[in-house]
């Protein structure tokens, strides 16, 4: 008969040997909690496509800002939904919407809490792209001026740190520019440097009415069959000027989490995205799952992976579990 000699079980056979030997961790730390801004005041209202993430006003957008540092939670990252939408996105850029205003008031009622904005267009285009549209084709160039004014205008509000999502070439460099220009030399830029055009974002167009009017973001969001081609995006972003890059989706891009982790040293976020959540809540609520040990395990994946930080719309729920002291 076999007699194994190393016995890998020998760590594994109690808690506290376990908890010894664990690799990778999960914190509170890591969390970046988005908040879906809306026109109004004292709006709070369940966004159906993502059940448990809420529509919220300013003044409830300060309330969950509260509520997730009151958790430890270090940074929340603003998206919004305008009132009017026009040809180039001009409500982007507007200082008295949603955006601007959640972020002025989270900056001065929650003073303790980082907050980060989504910049990008396809909000507030009546053809819902990420850009500048002429004759069907979304426009690079002209498109880097419109994302530059949004990148200011929500540093103006008072963002510490901006995060461009529209896939465009040269946003980064021409964003830097313009907040260098315009003062906010201090405003700190995260790309979505490696951003897949990904069926995984449905339940957020859903909840931000941002679906495209025609076509669809192929020509500017990442095939989903190139890894290589995100570590040029993430260099190019590096070179313009980025301090810190997202992967995104997170769960089926592990693999270019991997990569970009051996490639770069610096600060690297994943984006748990609308439809990795929406999944999970719906096998969670017909059954199917241990959710608590399901997600844990899930936001402890991209942290084995290489990231750093994770936007997730789990943040509120993981870092109460967290708390208690519940592990995956
Ligand atoms: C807008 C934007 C999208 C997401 C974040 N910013 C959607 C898209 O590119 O269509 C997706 C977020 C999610 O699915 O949770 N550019
Ligand atoms: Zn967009």
């Amino acid at each position: 008969m076999y007699i194994p000699y190393d016995r890998p079980r020998r760590l594994r056979a109690d808690r506290n040997i376990r908890r010894m030997v664990r690799e990778n961790h999960l914190r509170v730390d890591d969390f970046i909690y988005p908040i879906f801004v809306v026109p109004g005041t004292n709006v709070r209202e369940e966004i159906a496509s993502l059940p448990g993430q809420f529509h919220v006003s300013a003044d409830q957008a300060v309330a969950l800002a509260r509520e997730a540092a009151e958790l430890g939670i270090p940074a929340v990252e603003v998206f919004g939904i305008p009132t009017y939408k026009d040809a180039d996105g001009s409500s982007a850029w507007d200082a008295e919407q949603p955006v601007q205003e959640a972020v002025r008031a989270i900056r001065k009622e929650v003073p303790d809490m980082y907050v980060i904005t989504d910049v990008c267009l396809c909000q507030y285009t009546m053809t819902g792209h990420c850009g500048h549209v002429e004759d069907g084709v979304i426009c690079n160039d002209a498109s880097l001026e419109l994302l530059s004014r949004v990148a200011v205008s929500h540093a103006a509000a008072g963002a510490h740190m901006v995060a461009p999502s529209d896939m465009m070439d040269g946003r980064i460099g021409a964003m830097r520019e313009a907040l260098d220009e315009a003062g906010y030399t201090d405003v700190a830029i995260m790309s979505y440097a490696a951003k897949f055009a990904s069926a995984y974002y449905g339940p957020f167009r859903d909840a931000v009415h941002s679906a495209p009017q025609f076509g669809d973001r192929k020509t500017y969001q990442m095939d989903p069959a190139n890894a290589r081609e995100a570590m040029k995006e993430i260099d190019l972003d590096l070179e313009e000027g980025a301090d810190a890059i997202i992967i995104k989706p997170a769960l089926a891009y592990l693999d270019v989490v991997r990569a970009a982790r051996e490639r770069t040293d610096v600060p690297l976020c994943v984006y748990n995205v609308s439809g990795e959540y929406a999944m999970v809540k719906v096998a969670a609520k017909a059954g199917l799952i241990d959710e608590r040990r399901l997600i844990l395990e899930s936001l402890l994946s991209m942290k084995r992976a290489g990231a750093d930080l994770i936007i997730t719309y789990h943040a509120l729920e993981a870092a109460r579990w967290l708390r208690e002291g519940v592990e995956p």
